[in-house]
């Protein structure tokens, strides 16, 4: 240290900014880690383990095991020291109330955090995270996480259990719907945007909340799809595929990070050392704090790697899980593991220094109640701006995927359109799962959006067809599911149709078919929806198909029956009016699918970025490729598939140099022309495929850049992207991750399966 650096810690000391702690001998110069290393040596050990646990509020249970638990009053414990924070305590007046009693009943006055399942909209919803992907936008997907923040932080929380980051490549898994589906790149661009939108540029501002990437980590690759199932998974694919968005969000600032359900490879991933101390805190320098998933230290017993809450409770603190959500295994034996020497008060300080320290970065020991608010609440939830953003983002998630003889747009004038299905009166299933604390049936319905559209210059005739039932079994947070034996209200339907020009049907999945353990094997129309559709199409009326769905769905026996094919997703609180935009032309679709959907649920996993085969697909029968017998290799729609009314026209590929050094930026651009007879946006994207890996087998293409970009009708606009070397690395044979030098194929296209411009270039040493 030289002197000058000497001499002003030396002045830093005396004044109190920078202090040595008696234990580690470490200066501490950073003002936040002063104040929690002053309020740390104040505590008890009963205390710190109060910051290191978390409970639910009984009555909003968002986990198993949940209603077994005993509604209780947490009053005495705040007020005891032993409470750090509560998830599913909502409202600026019982944050408050229990605020209180922290900070002016307990003997230190440690602020609570509240966390909560902010998904995609507080009470203002959104499209699903899977749909928002599907936007292409990421200042979309910003836009809604800050919009949520307000919300959620004007109701009194301070941090959401999100963005989840996990890649998803099995539609089966039903939480498919709460990330970006299958692409690494598109997965880190929303957790960058997310991160972003809900923590803002300041987290001690009253309007930003922490977030938490979750779930770490490989919660996504269950086996067969089966939410909470093993994962198996090689470190390669860790590492070059579930990682990447997790590192993206922690560089983009993410406070907090949950650890996940699963085991990897054997062991449970919240009491996995390697992967939450070795790689998340001293690999990638990680400096918040890891909450658990719900009781996911607890059920390590299930599990069978330990045979007892003691050996969790070493687990767990070996691993650095911080705090417990729901668990109550450090409660009762950190203390016991401490005695026996099993773990150190070092350790256990490192954990709560974490906690504190992102109670500090949230300004809750300045103003513990700047979040409690109730006139803000008032002010803020559902605020009209809120409303707009909503309609105005669910548009931009929606994929067209088929549209025959340029059925859409409709017009709006003088056509009869029978609005035809189950959901097309519903006003739940587009809010979907995990809907933060939206009123049940409070979206707009397509049926209100297509009317409001359509005023008195048209008609709409809806027919139901088939029923929404109770199904309290299955969906055990709502009750609405699609049934599978009255068909009653098909001749309704099928006048409907007659008597109609055009008809819109409206199929799909019901709010909770979709979300945390909601698995389902079979991923096509559910009930007796097809079959509504077969009849229908008899009536030989032109058919667009609206649908709505949390997941990417298996529709190889059923699109046939259609001339049109929106993809609507679960579009949030303006779903009907959003939709309407779309089928009326008011805006031209822009959407591009962020998963592939299966042409059969046998293909699973599915998608694009796969490493060829020594025996490439041909079409050969007699021939040994690889390939299934009965159907095709190719999902029937995939990644990055989405049409418009209009058309593009992609022209003039140029690579600022076909030869480019490690430090070297290469700059790549293309025109685009939009040649159609609508104003219309494009995601341009950019793949590449690593022709000769040495000693390893490489994809044979990878998103690794996309650019949505407004065309109006006529135009011409150049789309410029930026690679480097760091784009291009992967874990190499020697195991670094690291770029190779050699040469690459730069293809540009609308779409995975429609690559338009190639380019080849050579990275060199
Ligand atoms: C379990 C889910 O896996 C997780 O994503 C969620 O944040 C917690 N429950 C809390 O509700």
């Amino acid at each position: 240290m030289n002197n000058l650096l000497k001499n002003f810690l030396f002045v830093c000391l005396v004044m109190g900014f920078v202090n040595v702690t008696a234990q580690t001998n470490k200066v501490i110069t950073d003002p936040i880690d002063l104040r929690v290393a002053q309020l740390l040596s104040k505590m008890t050990l009963e205390e710190k383990i109060g910051q290191m646990n978390q409970y639910s509020n009984p009555y909003v249970q968002t986990g198993a095991g949940a209603n077994s638990r005993q509604a209780q009053s947490f009053d005495q414990l705040i007020e005891d020291g032993k409470v750090g924070s509560f998830l599913n305590v909502l409202g600026a007046n019982e944050t408050r109330r229990l605020q209180e009693i922290a900070v002016e009943k307990s003997r230190l006055g440690i602020p609570l955090i509240f966390g909560y399942d902010v998904i995609h909209g507080f009470k203002t919803i959104f499209p699903v995270p899977l749909a928002e992907a599907a936007s292409f936008d990421r200042s979309a997907m910003q836009q809604s996480a800050r919009i949520a923040a307000v919300e959620a932080a004007a109701n009194g929380l301070h941090w959401t259990f999100a963005p989840m980051v996990d890649v998803a490549r099995d539609p089966r898994w039903g939480r498919i719907m709460e990330g970006a589906g299958e692409d690494v790149y598109l997965n880190e661009q929303a957790a960058i945007a997310r991160v972003k939108g809900f923590q803002g540029d300041d987290l001690s501002q009253a309007n930003t909340i922490a977030a938490c990437a979750k779930h770490f980590a490989a919660y996504g690759a269950s086996i067969a799809g089966r939410d909470y199932a093993a994962v198996d998974i090689s470190e390669k694919t860790l590492r070059e595929v579930i990682f990447p968005p997790f590192k993206a969000a922690l560089d983009a600032g993410a406070a907090t990070f949950m650890s996940a359900f699963n085991t990897i490879n054997g062991v449970p991933a919240s009491g996995n050392k390697w992967l939450l101390n070795d790689v998340l805190r001293d690999e990638w320098g990680f400096k918040g704090f890891v909450v658990s998933d719900w009781n996911s230290l607890g059920e390590m017993l299930a599990h069978g790697n330990v045979e007892s809450n003691y050996e969790i409770g070493l687990q767990g603190v070996e691993a650095g899980v911080d705090m417990d959500m729901e668990g109550r295994i450090y409660l009762t034996e950190v203390t016991k593991l401490l005695n026996n020497k099993m773990i150190t008060i070092e350790q256990i300080d490192e954990m709560v220094s974490r906690i504190l320290r992102v109670k500090f970065q949230l300004g809750l020991f300045d103003d513990p109640y700047q979040y409690c608010d109730s006139k803000k609440q008032a002010e803020l939830t559902m605020h009209p701006d809120h409303l707009k953003a909503a309609r105005e983002i669910a548009k931009k998630t929606f994929v067209l995927l088929k549209n025959e003889k340029q059925l859409l747009p409709l017009p709006k004038n003088g056509k009869k359109i029978a609005l035809i299905g189950p959901l097309a009166k519903d006003k739940d299933a587009p809010i979907g799962n995990w809907r933060g604390n939206a009123e049940s049936n409070s979206a707009v319905s397509l049926l209100e959006g297509l009317q409001a559209a359509v005023g008195d210059r048209g008609e709409i005739i809806y027919a139901e067809g088939c029923k929404l039932v109770n199904n309290p079994i299955q969906n055990f947070f709502s009750h609405l599911d699609i049934n599978t034996t009255d068909r009653s209200g098909f001749a309704e339907a099928v006048k409907a149709a007659e008597q109609a020009d055009v008809v819109v049907m409206a199929l799909g999945e019901t709010a909770y078919m979709s979300g945390e353990c909601r698995s389902y094997a079979d991923i096509s129309l559910k009930g007796l929806q097809a079959e509504l559709l077969r009849e229908i199409r008899k009536t030989g009326k032109p058919i667009v198909l609206a649908l709505f769905n949390g997941r990417p769905m298996v529709l190889t026996d059923i699109i046939d029956q259609t001339d049109a094919l929106l993809v609507c997703w679960l579009p949030g609180t303006e779903s009907g009016h959003a939709i309407a935009e779309v089928i009326f032309g008011d805006y031209n679709p822009s959407g591009k699918l962020p998963a592939s959907f299966p042409y059969h649920v046998g293909q699973v996993p599915v998608f694009y970025e796969q490493l060829n085969s020594g025996r490439p697909f041909e079409p050969n029968p007699e021939g040994f490729s690889t390939k299934y017998r009965d159907i095709p290799n190719e999902p029937l729609f995939a990644f990055g598939k989405g049409m418009s009314y209009t058309n593009f026209e992609y022209s003039g590929l140029q690579l600022s140099n076909s030869i480019m050094g490690m430090e070297d930026v290469l700059t790549v651009n293309v025109s685009v022309t939009n040649t159609g007879n609508y104003d219309g946006e494009e995601v341009v994207q950019l793949y590449i495929r690593d022709l000769v890996g040495k000693g390893m087998a490489r994809p044979v293409m990878q998103l690794k850049g996309f650019e949505k970009v407004m065309i109006g009708k006529g135009e011409t606009k150049l789309v410029q992207f930026q690679i480097r070397a760091n784009d291009l690395a992967f874990v190499r044979l020697d195991g670094k991750w690291a770029p190779e030098a050699g040469e690459f194929l730069l293809m540009i296209g609308s779409s995975s399966d429609e690559i338009l411009l190639k380019e080849k270039f050579v990275l060199k040493d």
